[in-house]
């Protein structure tokens, strides 16, 4: 551990065990303090908040930034060890995520009316005709991949329409997201950003000169009071949009059945009294969501939170999992009841960079869940205890959910 790396603890010296079940870590942390360093796997120095009330001041503090170019001083700073830096691609990094106001107000001006609660319940008929295509295409295999047949499709299929991508390219896509996203291999994030720069730089060209009915072309023709995107930030803006809609819902469908397999009581709860969905999806969101950690923010000047005083010039990451079992706001936290209050847990985030696709989100989940519980009955073919979880500090998914489903009524 290097000298600036204090009392921190080392995730990586937790190794598996941690990605496997980060919840016991958790709860440890929030019973010592509402904040305290780690270190990430790969040596960078952060300060991880786990209690509910803090780490939702976090995330709505002006005084802890998102721009991107603070980062970089930082990333050298508190990187601790000798493991090489992370290297990134500078055209995929400008975008509202990485931003504060007034740039991160103006990026997200420009796309939000997309996915309004209105404008995302028209999708409704199309999600709801590709959920059952995929249905159908699994429907006489009896032993299937969840993760494969429906939860990685579905919002890959339902984000690459909005944006105008060819369907045809979403296997490379995924490897060069998931490969990000880990963040694990400093060469392999290298080529992976550069080739996803590529692709989207190209299909910005393509989609200029013969412009669709997409979202991706009506930003690139966008004129909102004369605004409009230069190519780095149109690129970023799909890059973002495309990781964001693509790696956080396939684990709330997966990791959301997964529970519901693992507590059949819930399950049948859900199945007789179908108006219960839209509260367990929201339980599937706080009781284990798609993201861990939110994304990095730091400290632009001391900040206090709770008991604990964090200097200027430090990377904060909000436990979003953690803060949502800690039993200060969520009574019996640790159990998962989709009857429960779930609303106000901080599963997409909290203040100006709250989840843009929440309302996609929740409504994909609903149909992808409710149309599976319609048409099957399903059976996990695995232990739960064996099944992987990726290695990232940031995602909350499942490499795959075996399970085995037969046609209700078929039986
Ligand atoms: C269940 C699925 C999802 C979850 C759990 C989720 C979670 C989150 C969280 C926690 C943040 C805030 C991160 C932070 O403050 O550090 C966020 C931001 C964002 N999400 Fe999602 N997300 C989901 C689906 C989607 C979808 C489908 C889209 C649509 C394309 C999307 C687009 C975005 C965007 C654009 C931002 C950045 C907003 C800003 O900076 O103002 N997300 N999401």
């Amino acid at each position: 551990m290097g000298e600036n790396a204090n009392h921190a603890t080392a995730l990586a010296e937790l190794g598996d065990a941690y990605f496997q079940d980060p919840h016991a870590f958790h709860a440890e942390l929030r019973e010592e303090s509402a904040a305290r360093p780690i270190l990430l796997p790969r040596g960078l120095k952060v300060w991880l908040v786990t209690r509910y009330d803090e780490a939702r001041l976090a995330l709505a503090d002006p005084r802890l930034s998102k721009d991107f170019a603070g980062f970089l001083p930082l990333f050298e700073r508190h990187q601790t060890g000798t493991r090489e830096a992370t290297r990134f691609d500078n055209s995929l990094v400008q975008h509202m995520l990485n931003s504060d106001p007034p740039t991160h107000t103006r990026l997200r001006k420009l796309v939000m009316k997309a996915f309004t609660p209105r404008r995302v319940e028209q999708l409704r008929p199309r999600i709801q005709q590709i959920t059952d295509d995929l249905l159908d295409a699994v429907a006489d295999r009896g032993e299937t991949d969840l993760v494969e047949a429906l939860a990685f499709p579905l919002p890959i299929t339902v984000i690459c329409e909005m944006l105008g991508i060819p369907l045809d390219d979403r296997d490379d896509f995924r490897e060069w997201s998931n490969t990000l996203v880990a963040g694990n291999d400093p060469d392999a994030v290298e080529a992976a950003g550069t080739a996803m720069a590529g692709f989207l730089s190209t299909l910005v060209d393509t989609l200029r000169a013969h412009p669709g009915d997409d979202i991706f072309s009506a930003l690139i023709h966008a004129t909102d009071e004369n605004d409009r995107l230069d190519q780095t930030e149109l690129i970023s803006m799909a890059f973002l949009l495309l990781v964001a809609g693509h790696e956080t819902t396939v684990n709330l469908i997966a990791t959301g059945v997964l529970n519901l397999l693992r507590h059949p009581e819930q399950l049948d709860k859900l199945r007789a009294d179908r108006t219960l969905l839209p509260g367990a999806v929201e339980e599937f969101l706080r009781y284990e969501g798609p993201v861990n950690q939110a994304t990095f923010r730091f400290t632009t000047e001391e900040v206090t939170l709770g008991d604990v005083t964090i200097p200027e010039g430090e990377f904060v990451l909000a436990s979003l999992m953690s803060a949502n079992r800690d039993e200060r706001r969520f009574a019996d936290g640790e159990s998962f009841d989709i009857t429960r209050a779930a609303g106000g847990h901080l599963a997409f985030g909290h203040g100006i960079h709250y989840c843009l696709g929440a309302p996609l989100a929740r409504l994909e989940g609903e149909i992808a869940v409710g149309t599976l519980l319609d048409r099957y009955d399903i059976a996990l073919t695995a232990e739960p205890e064996t099944l992987r979880w990726r290695s990232s500090t940031l995602m909350r998914g499942l490499y795959t959910l075996p399970v085995s489903l037969s046609a209700r009524g078929a039986r």
